[in-house]
């Protein structure tokens, strides 16, 4: 397990549980199948959906850890299909430092892997009292899929709005840790006005998650990245960092960044990634997308606070903090 969690003990037991509820479902996979979705599944990352379901499963009176635990690994199995799924769309090779299922496997055997996963998050869902509104699952991953639907129809179109890209990483990220905030406190059958909030916590979560993770592409370190900074740029994905610098270039009277773009076809050159990551940076990009992710994070804070619960707040106040340190 990750030490991400080495802070909060209980909430570590907890997703060690989520983590063998993962792994006791893959290892109903077919033989040829098994060892690989057991190795993708055992490079966890930080489970941050499964520990939002089960942060927020404490917003009442009940004991309900352990459908908590159940949800949040059906959300995380879901997370974990999508990344099956996505790491064929982007044709990669690597993520956290190893090697992808479509990488072992090719894209037949990894797009039926993903399928596999996602069945078996299907059936976690359902046969219990306290279970997970199919309706609420199904509008997130729909959003999840015609998110990466549009993504993909637009590869190699840089001159996006901001506007579209921030409806783009809604659907892809934060919808899930909308859905994950929501399942843990509609559990606990709360208040429709308490389940509210707690999913647009989660959205701002995800957006400010989601930002932080495209600055990265441009600012992080390849080694703890585990994957190649500027792997958007070379497959024709625009993010908020180019998005703001294209505007800054526009707004100079410039246009070597716009122009370098326009005339390179995806996938780019390790050259014209280069020089791309150089100009997007002078131009402000990473900064102003950085501003932006700070403005979900406050957004997201203030409404914690409105919850009245020290437990809840600590907890999600203290992720904010450690994810705003990370760098992988
Ligand atoms: C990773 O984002 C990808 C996602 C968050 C969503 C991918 C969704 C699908 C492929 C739709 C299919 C869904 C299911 C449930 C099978 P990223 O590409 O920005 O990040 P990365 O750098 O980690 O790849
Ligand atoms: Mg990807």
């Amino acid at each position: 397990m990750t030490d991400f969690w080495n802070d909060e003990q209980e909430l570590k037991e907890q997703l060690l549980h989520v983590s063998s509820t993962i792994e006791n479902t893959v290892a109903t996979a077919h033989g040829f199948i098994r060892p690989i979705l057991l190795d993708h599944v055992q490079s966890v990352g930080k489970m941050l959906r499964p520990a939002l379901v089960l942060i927020t499963s404490a917003l009442g009176e009940h004991s309900i850890t352990e459908d908590a635990v159940r949800v949040g690994s059906v959300i995380e199995l879901i997370h974990l299909a999508s990344l099956v799924h996505d790491d064929i769309i982007d044709s990669a090779s690597k993520r956290r430092g190893k090697s992808t299922v479509y990488a072992k496997v090719g894209a037949k055997q990894a797009v039926l892997a993903g399928d596999f996963l996602l069945a078996k998050a299907l059936l976690l869902t359902s046969g219990k009292e306290r279970g997970m509104d199919s309706r609420v699952v199904s509008a997130a991953l729909s959003r999840l899929c015609e998110s990466e639907l549009d993504q993909d129809a637009g590869q190699g179109d840089f001159l996006i709005s901001r506007h579209t890209y921030l409806r783009r990483i809604a659907g892809k990220t934060a919808s899930l840790f909308a859905l994950s905030c929501y399942s843990g406190v509609a559990l606990q059958e709360a208040p429709p006005v308490k389940q509210m909030l707690c999913h647009r916590i989660g959205y701002c979560m995800g957006m400010a998650f989601q930002i932080q993770d495209d600055v990265l592409d441009y600012a992080g370190s390849s080694s703890k990245l585990g994957k190649q900074t500027g792997n958007d740029l070379k497959c024709g994905i625009p993010t908020l960092p180019l998005i703001y610098a294209l505007d800054q270039e526009q707004r100079n009277g410039g246009a070597e960044l716009r122009d370098l773009l326009l005339s390179s076809t995806v996938p780019l050159k390790e050259k014209t990634v280069k020089q791309a990551l150089v100009l997007v940076e002078s131009l402000g990009g990473v900064q102003k997308a950085e501003i932006l992710a700070e403005s979900y994070k406050m957004r997201a804070l203030s409404d914690i606070k409105r919850l009245a619960h020290p437990q809840v707040e600590r907890q999600l106040g203290n992720l904010f903090t450690k994810l705003s340190k990370r760098s992988v």
